[in-house]
């Protein structure tokens, strides 16, 4: 495949990411798996020669939103063909393993669909379609829904085909370290779309972390939709929980900040709250959803667990390290919820008091077992319970930035703020911090002293005299 497209411009690809942290992580290893085919990343579709939109499934919003993409997609791929160009579509992530062939069929614009476990092979991919379109002739037309699709689970893990992550942005990287689902929550698309579950070995990901944190990062944040499930093969043949590669990963010189996402209460076992405790990279904060705090529910759900044991985990957590900062994720209107259900979801956020909390109204997903339950709940209840939870967890976020206010913190800065001369960071805790301050320190972890705390951020002040910016 040429570096270089025919009119001697480097080619570009753009990669538009919908959904979790694992599909960022997968868009960066696309860019990584692009390169050399000489990709360099666009900044926008019409820049681009290449457009991966890396979607997801969780919502039926999230989904729709893909297909008015693909419709401007197509349009500016009309455009294109108009001038002689070539413009290629591709849809990888949930959608394209959930809905396939049916992409095609409802936008023949689009060349290839490739699942979340399938997309080191997108140069095999990329090199059917040109094959297709060298076959239809110069600018020819190529026959609608003549796209190629992969939606395999393919026998090899696409971590052993994936080239070495590149680059990192400012100080901070996500790892997979474990892929896909067993726990089938009624509600839930992830097992069906991201498949079985799945543990990299322990020695991939330690040289994974070594890697990144050579390449600048000072945070790590190891990703899985069930991470805590993590039990993968150590170096020794014996089975690492994540609380023994949790220890490891501490240890390697260099790395200041440790985090890890999504967690299932049911798999919280000692040694990781005790990590919580001695591992001194481990941030205060822990993204634990819970989802309900309504037995019946928890139980419709599918979670395996009471709201009982939530609370417990949550004491122990606390226990482990008194500062720890709590998040979750809860959906309101699952089938059968009553008021007296979404009641004990109100009450359970009282007892706990969340650090931030992410709250959805229950999505009906296709081919799910919640979708097929009789009692849904309609529509402008769930917009009520919605508001009144999130009228609640606002409090309390507001509470905890208060709570920090007058305090000085290490904040890893990241980006630019939204005045300017503003940057932005996060604390320990997983708080976005503005305060005035050089560009330069994008990257670096700096002390500030917290003067203000709101809804969703806290203003600061550089403490001067504590670093130095390299010129
Ligand atoms: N593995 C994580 C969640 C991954 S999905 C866990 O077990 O908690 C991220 C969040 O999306 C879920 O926590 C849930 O709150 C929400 N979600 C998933 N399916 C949904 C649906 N059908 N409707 C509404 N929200 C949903
Ligand atoms: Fe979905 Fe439940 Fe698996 Fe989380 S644990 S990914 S909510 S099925
Ligand atoms: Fe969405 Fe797939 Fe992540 S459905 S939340 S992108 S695992």
């Amino acid at each position: 495949m040429k570096d270089v497209r025919t009119d001697g411009q480097p080619k570009r690809v753009f990669i538009r990411t919908y959904g979790c942290q694992m599909n960022v992580y997968d868009s960066d290893r696309m860019a990584d798996v692009l390169r050399p085919l000489g990709y360099a990343l666009a900044e926008a579709p019409d820049q681009a020669d290449l457009v991966v939109l890396n979607t997801c499934h969780i919502r039926e919003h999230a989904s729709e939103k893909v297909y008015s993409e693909l419709g401007r997609l197509r349009d500016l791929k009309t455009e294109r063909r108009a001038e002689g160009r070539d413009y290629t579509i591709a849809v990888a992530g949930c959608v394209a393993q959930a809905e396939g062939e049916e992409i095609l069929r409802r936008q023949p614009a689009v060349d290839i669909v490739v699942g979340p476990q399938a997309y080191h092979r997108l140069p095999e991919l990329l090199a059917q379609v040109a094959r297709k379109s060298a076959a239809a002739g110069v600018g020819g037309k190529r026959v609608p829904g003549a796209g190629v699709l992969d939606t395999e689970f393919p026998p090899e893990s696409k971590f052993d085909h994936l080239p070495s992550p590149q680059g990192i942005r400012a100080g901070s990287a996500f790892l997979s370290i474990q892929e896909g689902c067993d726990k089938f929550c009624t509600f839930c698309v992830v097992p069906y779309t991201r498949g079985a579950e799945y543990s990299r070995p322990a020695s991939a990901v330690l040289a994974e972390a070594r890697q990144l944190v050579a390449a600048g990062a000072l945070e790590l944040t190891v990703l899985g939709q069930n991470v805590n499930a993590y039990h993968g093969e150590g170096p020794d043949g014996s089975t690492w929980s994540l609380a023994r590669l949790v220890r490891a990963i501490g240890e390697i010189p260099g790395l200041a900040r440790l985090r890890y996402t999504t967690s299932h209460p049911r798999d919280m076992d000692d040694d990781l709250i005790a990590a919580h405790g001695d591992v001194p990279q481990l941030m205060p904060y822990l993204h634990l959803p819970v989802q309900s705090g309504s037995d019946r529910i928890l139980d419709a759900m599918n979670r395996g667990h009471g709201r009982d044991l939530y609370l417990r985990i949550v004491e122990r957590l606390r226990n482990a390290r008194a500062d720890l900062a709590l998040s979750s994720d809860f959906i309101v209107g699952f089938p059968g919820e009553s008021d007296a259900d979404f009641d004990e979801t109100m009450r359970l956020i009282e007892q706990v008091g969340f650090a931030s909390a992410y709250a959805f109204r229950y999505s009906r997903r296709p081919g799910t077992p919640g979708a097929a339950l009789t009692d849904q709940v309609p529509e402008n209840v769930k917009v009520a319970r919605l508001a009144a939870l999130q009228a609640l967890v606002g409090q309390q976020a507001r509470a905890f930035n208060e709570s920090k206010a007058g305090t000085t913190v290490p904040v890893l800065f990241a980006e630019a703020g939204r005045k300017p001369g503003q940057i932005m960071g996060k604390t320990p805790w997983l708080q976005s911090v503005y305060a005035q301050g050089d560009p330069r320190l994008f990257g670096r972890i700096v002390d500030v002293r917290l003067i203000e705390g709101y809804a969703n951020s806290l203003l600061g002040e550089i403490v001067t005299g504590d670093y130095e910016v390299a010129a």
